[in-house]
């Protein structure tokens, strides 16, 4: 029914959206340490690609940044906030549509596992980028408990299915054949959460678009894959994302 991601993620990118604007504060962190890598300096011009909804602006440290949100799916990039410091633009992610060296910093946070052609998109990445520019990507790598989540967890319970092909040393080694040096690779100690076992149902239930789960089932599969955790604070699961920070040759 779906032949690639950007359909998939145009039929659910409503869902995903609406999870992300009920519970903003879930994944506060993975973008705080998106930010963080980042260096983002005075006047800096910096490219989300793809950018969903628009998410990062709430994290920026600065209002002294240009934000250009780069999205493939229409129903997402209608959800991108737009002002004088942030604009939008719906591309196909094989030829940017930007001028090159036109960019000081690239984020491209949680979409690298869906994309074919990754070499292509680094290359593409380092040809937007100024001569001092950097690009954090981060995402999903081969053999965590986050991938086994996703590609049988969700891909059971999503009847779209999933099928990631994850961050792995091939792709991290050719980081430096596209016109990037690599900078660093670190796995930090992340985590979702949420304030209630409720509250972490329903953004599961339609971030990942688990139309064939029960309540029941994702807490099952956020106990089984990611180690769900209860306290006083409300209830959390380790998310493991490596982010791999690289600048322009
Ligand atoms: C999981 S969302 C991440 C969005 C945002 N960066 C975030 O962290 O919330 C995946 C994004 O990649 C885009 N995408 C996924 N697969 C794609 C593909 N094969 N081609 C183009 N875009 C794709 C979707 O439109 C969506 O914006």
């Amino acid at each position: 029914m779906f032949d690639t991601y950007q359909q998939i993620f145009q039929e659910r990118a409503d869902r995903y959206h609406a999870a992300m604007a009920a519970f903003p504060l879930a994944r506060r962190q993975e973008f705080e340490l998106a930010v963080a890598r980042l260096d983002l300096q005075p006047g800096c011009d910096l490219c989300d690609v793809p950018a969903g909804g628009g998410y990062l602006a709430d994290y920026l440290p600065r209002d002294d940044l240009f934000l250009l949100c780069l999205e493939t799916a229409s129903e997402f990039a209608s959800q991108c906030p737009r002002n004088t410091d942030q604009r939008v633009l719906e591309t196909a992610l094989e030829s940017l549509p930007l001028g090159a060296g036109s960019v000081d910093r690239i984020l491209s946070l949680a979409a690298m596992h869906h994309v074919d052609d990754k070499h292509g998109l680094l290359k593409e990445f380092s040809r937007i980028l100024r001569g001092d520019g950097q690009v954090v990507v981060a995402d999903v790598e081969a053999g965590t408990r986050t991938a086994a989540f996703l590609n049988e967890f969700v891909d059971r319970f999503n009847s779209m299915g999933h099928k990631g092909h994850f961050i792995d040393a091939a792709f991290i080694d050719d980081v430096d054949q596209c016109g990037l040096s690599l900078k660093a690779v670190d796995r930090p100690p992340l985590t979702w959460s949420f304030a209630s076992r409720a509250n972490l149902i329903d953004f599961c239930r339609h971030l990942f678009g688990l139309d064939r789960a029960a309540d029941q089932d994702i807490i099952g599969g956020a106990e089984e894959y990611l180690g769900l955790r209860e306290d006083a604070q409300g209830v959390s699961f380790d998310w493991q994302l490596v982010y791999i920070t690289a600048a322009k040759d």
